[in-house]
């Protein structure tokens, strides 16, 4: 069994009061999202972790798959039950994308992912993470949300299929990286910043953060929302997570989902 993602050797990392301390561990899953939405349904309590060393249903955004191969990378999710809006859970990938740039960076300090809104981590276009979000909710209130993430951790070059733009901890580094270390360090991380956002009801405290790892930021963006478009200049997100964009007069329109990409 090649499952090296288990309590064990993730708890004398931690350092979380509960994010982490609940862990559901295997070899494979369908989709660690799948998973943690069961378990969501069937009253497990937030900060509860869900990861598999392999996924055969990897989920991503807009209805794409993950690409998951065994023994590689990271693929987990954490159940969470803020008491806020449904409107409101997006702001969590956005939260969660923070806190993994600067756990990366801590453990591997030569990488310097930037963020794409609403929630990738990129190096020089290349992807490193991917995070997915779902909720449920009774009436105007969250029940839970589920924040998926992949990270590329040990992927080698030869192994990503052409079509897609990836890269990796290992990649960028020329070592190979703990994915225990890589998981726990972010879990540190994101237990701060998401005990700061209840606290705060919004991403205040995390605008500045966002501008000084933005990859779009300055760049001129579209953002596909299905048939939609939406251009601009990227000039970072509201405090409710939406992006800016400045149009040719200097007028903000504002880009509340979609997929973002930099027209050259
Ligand atoms: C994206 O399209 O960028 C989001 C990818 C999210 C992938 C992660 S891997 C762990 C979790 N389980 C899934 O099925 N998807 C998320």
């Amino acid at each position: 069994m090649n499952m090296d993602i288990c309590p064990e050797n993730l708890l004398p990392f931690l350092k979380t009061g509960f994010i982490g301390r609940q862990m559901v561990s295997r070899e494979e899953l369908e989709s660690t999202n799948i998973t943690a939405i069961e378990l969501g349904e069937a009253g497990a309590a937030g900060g509860l972790l869900v990861a598999a060393d392999h996924q055969t249903g990897g989920r991503g955004r807009s209805g794409r798959s993950w690409f998951s191969p065994a023994g590689r990378n990271l693929y987990f999710s954490i159940l969470l039950r803020p008491e806020c809006s449904p409107g409101a859970i997006p702001q969590l990938a956005i939260v969660a994308a923070l806190s993994l740039r600067d756990s990366i960076a801590e453990v591997c300090p030569e990488v310097n992912a930037g963020v794409k809104w609403p929630n990738d981590l990129l190096v020089d276009g290349a992807k490193l993470s991917g995070i997915l979000c779902s909720m449920s909710a009774i009436g105007d209130r969250a029940e839970y949300a589920i924040v998926g993430i992949g990270v590329n951790v040990n992927l080698e070059k030869h192994e990503i299929p052409e079509e897609i733009p990836a890269t990796s901890l290992k990649m960028l580094s020329g070592r190979e990286v703990s994915r225990s270390l890589v998981l726990a360090s972010f879990l540190n991380v994101f237990e701060k910043d998401y005990l700061d956002w209840i606290h705060y009801g919004s991403l205040e405290p995390f605008i500045e953060r966002w501008r000084k790892c933005s990859c779009l930021d300055g760049s001129h963006v579209v953002v596909e929302q299905g048939s939609r478009l939406l251009s601009g200049t990227a000039d970072g997100i509201t405090d409710d997570g939406r992006l800016r964009l400045l149009d040719e007069n200097g007028a903000v329109v504002l880009a509340c989902a979609g997929d973002a990409h930099i027209r050259r």
